[in-house]
This record gives structure tokens, C-alpha cells and sequence, in this order.
């Protein structure tokens, strides 16, 4: 591995124990995958962690006692709050999760990371430009920042985060490199989504099929938003490894298909239309029947559009009383939603939010729900596997609304 001079020193000690430690951790990732250097970062975001595994707070305070500073704009994954414990009476949690995820947010604190504690790091000041590097984790959010802002990250493991973001530096691997971005897939699309969810199911069947193939998908309609986009992403990469696509004429690496593809023949090609819908929603809704237990929406982290839409759908209801109805979602967006009203609409239904955090965090295997309705297609493949292991509904939102509500 080539290093600069001063990446010599931080590696030789110079930069101090956290910084040395990290290098160590580098240089030996950038030796596994071939990389011949490293690349500055333009920020990092890090994992929040699951109460659930000791080790992840352990690692990550194994740099705090090295003294490990973030050198870059460092931001935070949803991670388990104090706040969101045991707010349910009859549904609580073990006591010593509280006190690991106090500790995690502790060192998070301590490494110089933003704590914004949610999955859109992109709408929360991390926002790097065209073709900058950043060292990321979520598979959500890396899918964002490579598709839809034409950044470049790869696919990351705890430990490596809070490296990179202590250095400034990432080895320069994968989609890091030109050669790698190019489409290698091609998605004929011939359906024509209404809703987040549509967008989600969509990104459900690609990561299904193309696995971490890099897409390429023809027919997506020239109104679809950004956070349809992101819907998109989230489920493609939960579903499977993809942690970039290109959408011709939509995201800034296709502004043509010849562009997405440059000279790479594709490997392989999927067509998506009603039946492949059809047979996806089949295939995620693995519930007998139609009870449910919960309502979880915001998966990724809603922008606050979708929070002034869901309170037009909410407004004058009540949620029934045999279900949760819980909305997760960053503090800044909550706190926006409150100045505008939509918050204290959602509320006065029964509906909660769960702030800077994530259901996967929670121990509901415990709190004897078997079944939950959700509007997100990454959230729908997830429930039914550990830690969640729930039965699953998946419809839009609006079928949520109506289907919880009175
Ligand atoms: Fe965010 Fe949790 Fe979904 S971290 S993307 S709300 S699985």
C-alpha cells in the first residue's frame, strides 16, 4: 500500500494511538481487497448499534480510550435511546440495554460524531458532492449517496467507520474506483409506480434478482422524487446487496443508458411489470391473515414530506386500540413537524413517534407480537428474521391508515 507522507506518520504513531490503531485497521482492509492507496473522505457516518451485542459498544469505546477524534463531518445511524426505553409499561426491555446503549451513545459523543442518530445523513448536513468519497454505514444511505448524489462509498462493517472517520482516510477499492460504477445489469421497468411503496417493491425485486449487481433501470417516470429514490434504494439494498444503481436520465452517472453502461456488455436483464409486482407483494406479505399487532412506518427515516402526507391521512382519525401505531424518525424532522402541526395531527390520533431510533433496536421477539403492517418494503424483509421475527403486511400507507384507523 502506498501511503503519503503524512499518512506514514499517522500509521508510524505520530497522529497518536487512536489514529495508529486506525491505520493498522486500514492499511489491512486496503491489503484484502487489492487497494494500492487510500483516499481522503469527505465525511463518515457510524453505526448506532444494537443493545443487543455487547461487542459493538466495546468496539467502539476501544477507540475512545485510544483518544479517537473524527477528523471529517462525522454522523450517526439511528442508535437505541433512553428516551424510547420502557415507554411501554407492559412492553419493556432488559435493564442492562439501557445502560449499553447509554454507553454507545457516550463514546459516539466522545468520538466527535453529530449525533444525529438517523439513517438520512444526506438531508442532515452530510451531504457530499458529485464524486467525492465518503466512508459510510447503512446500506440505505450508501445506496443514496452512490446513486442519487453520485458520491462513492462502499459497503462497510462497524470498526471501519469510526477508522476512516478518525484518519479522514478510506482505501480506495471498489466503488471507489471509475471501473467499477458502470451499469452491469439492465431493469426494463414497464409498470408505473404510484406510491413510496410502489418504489419500495420495485427496489425489493432488483435487490431480489440482481443481488450486488450494479442496475441499470429504463422506465422509471421522470416525476419520481427523491425520496421515491430513496425508498427505491433502501429496499434494493436490504433485499439485496445493491449499493449502487443508475436510473437513466434520473441519477447523475445515466444521463443516458450508453453512459450508465459505458462499455460494459450486461451480465444479466430483468423485466418488471404488474405480474412481477404482483408476485413480489405475494412473496413479502407472509401473514395468514389480516390482524396485526403494529403499525411501523419510517423505514428509512421519513423526510418531512412524508410526514405532512401521512398527517393528510391521519387527520380526524383514531388508531384502534388493539394495535401500536409508531412512526420512527430523526429529531430534526420531528422537531419540523411540530412547528408545522403535522406532529400534533399524527398524535391526537393515538399514532406515536420514536425518535432516533429504529424497531430492529427494540425487543419486541419478547412482547409477544406476531404480526406487524408496515409501508416499507426494506422494513417488510427484515421483520420476519432476527431480532424481529414477526409475520408481515405490507401495503402503502394509505392502506396502512385505513386499516388501523377509525
Ligand atoms: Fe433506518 Fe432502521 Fe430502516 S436504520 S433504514 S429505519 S431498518
Amino acid at each position: 500500500m502506498r501511503l503519503t507522507d503524512e499518512e506514514k506518520r499517522m500509521f508510524d504513531g505520530e497522529f497518536g494511538e487512536a489514529t495508529q490503531y486506525s491505520m493498522e485497521i486500514l492499511v489491512r482492509l486496503g491489503d484484502m481487497y487489492g487497494a494500492d492507496h487510500l483516499v481522503e473522505i469527505q465525511s463518515a457516518h457510524l453505526t448506532g448499534g444494537y443493545p443487543e451485542f455487547l461487542a459493538t459498544v466495546e468496539l467502539t469505546e476501544s477507540f475512545i480510550n485510544k483518544k479517537g477524534r473524527a477528523r471529517v463531518v462525522t454522523t450517526v445511524n439511528p442508535m437505541h435511546q433512553p428516551m424510547n426505553f420502557n415507554r411501554w409499561p407492559n412492553l419493556q426491555e432488559p435493564p442492562e440495554y439501557l445502560q449499553r446503549a447509554q454507553r454507545m451513545i457516550n463514546a459516539i459523543e466522545r468520538i466527535g460524531a453529530i449525533p444525529t442518530c438517523s439513517c438520512i445523513p444526506y438531508f442532515q448536513g452530510n451531504l457530499p458532492r458529485f464524486g467525492q468519497n465518503v466512508a459510510w454505514i447503512e446500506s440505505s444511505a450508501i445506496s443514496f449517496a452512490n446513486s442519487v448524489l453520485g458520491a462513492r462509498a462502499n459497503r462497510l462493517t462497524p470498526g471501519i467507520d469510526k477508522a476512516a472517520a478518525i484518519t479522514g482516510r478510506i482505501p480506495c477499492f471498489g466503488f471507489l474506483l471509475d471501473e467499477n460504477r458502470k451499469g452491469n445489469a439492465l431493469v426494463r421497468l414497464e409498470y408505473v409506480p404510484k406510491n413510496l411503496t410502489d418504489y419500495g417493491t420495485i427496489g425489493y425485486i432488483i435487490g431480489k434478482y440482481l443481488g450486488d449487481k450494479v442496475p441499470v433501470i429504463e422506465g422509471l417516470p421522470n416525476h419520481t422524487t427523491t425520496n421515491q429514490l430513496k425508498a427505491l434504494g433502501a429496499a434494493a439494498a436490504g433485499r439485496g446487496a445493491v449499493a449502487l444503481y443508475h436510473s437513466v436520465g434520473l441519477t447523475p452517472e445515466a444521463r443516458t443508458r450508453k453512459q450508465a453502461f459505458g462499455s460494459v456488455k450486461p451480465e444479466a436483464e430483468i423485466k418488471i411489470g404488474p405480474k412481477e409486482i404482483a408476485d413480489a407483494l405475494g412473496e413479502i406479505n407472509t401473514a395468514k391473515d389480516e390482524h396485526f399487532d403494529a403499525i411501523l412506518l419510517g423505514c428509512p427515516h421519513p423526510h418531512i414530506e412524508e410526514i405532512r402526507d401521512l398527517a393528510s391521512l391521519l387527520a380526524g382519525k383514531r388508531v384502534k386500540l388493539s394495535a401500536k401505531f409508531l412512526i420512527f424518525i430523526s429529531a430534526d424532522v420531528l422537531a419540523l413537524a411540530r412547528h408545522l402541526g403535522y406532529a400534533h395531527i399524527i398524535e391526537e390520533t393515538g399514532a406515536e413517534f420514536v425518535e432516533r431510533d429504529c424497531i430492529l433496536f427494540f425487543h419486541i421477539k419478547h412482547w409477544g407480537w406476531k404480526t406487524a403492517m408496515t409501508d416499507s418494503a426494506k422494513y417488510a424483509n427484515l421483520l420476519p428474521s432476527e431480532p424481529t421475527c414477526l409475520d408481515v403486511i405490507y401495503k402503502d400507507t394509505a392502506s396502512c391508515v385505513a386499516a388501523a384507523t377509525i
